[in-house]
């Protein structure tokens, strides 16, 4: 699995941009990709429930679950289809949902 991070203080960058295009851009290549929106905003997440394809996957996590989000990522564990209840993902350790 290949990690890519975008960071920057300033607002406004282009960060969730890049991010959209390069999972798109995955994807059109035939990759798996999925993008793990840290944002409080999560304008990502809006970018993807704004559109009818379920790829590239958006998961929504705090900070602090930037880890479990990557483990899940590697299992491979990330859902084609969220739940419309909430954008979570399977916690590593159990059911429960992040
Ligand atoms: N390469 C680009 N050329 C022109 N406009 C761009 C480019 N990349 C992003 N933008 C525009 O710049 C604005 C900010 O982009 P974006 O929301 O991706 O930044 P951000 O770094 O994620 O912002 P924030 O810090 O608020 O999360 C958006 O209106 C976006 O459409
Ligand atoms: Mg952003």
């Amino acid at each position: 699995m290949k990690t890519v991070a975008l960071l920057s203080q300033k607002g406004g960058a282009g960060k969730t941009t890049l991010a959209l295009h390069l999972a798109c851009a995955a994807k059109a290549s035939g990759l798996a990709s999925a993008i793990i929106d840290l944002d409080p905003q999560a304008s990502a997440a809006a970018w993807h429930d704004s559109r009818a394809d379920e790829e590239p996957v958006v998961v929504p996590l705090p900070y602090t679950r930037l880890a479990q989000g990557l483990d899940t990522a590697r299992a491979g564990s990330f859902p084609q289809r969220l739940p419309s209840h909430g954008r979570g993902i399977p916690h590593p350790e159990g059911q429960k949902r992040v």
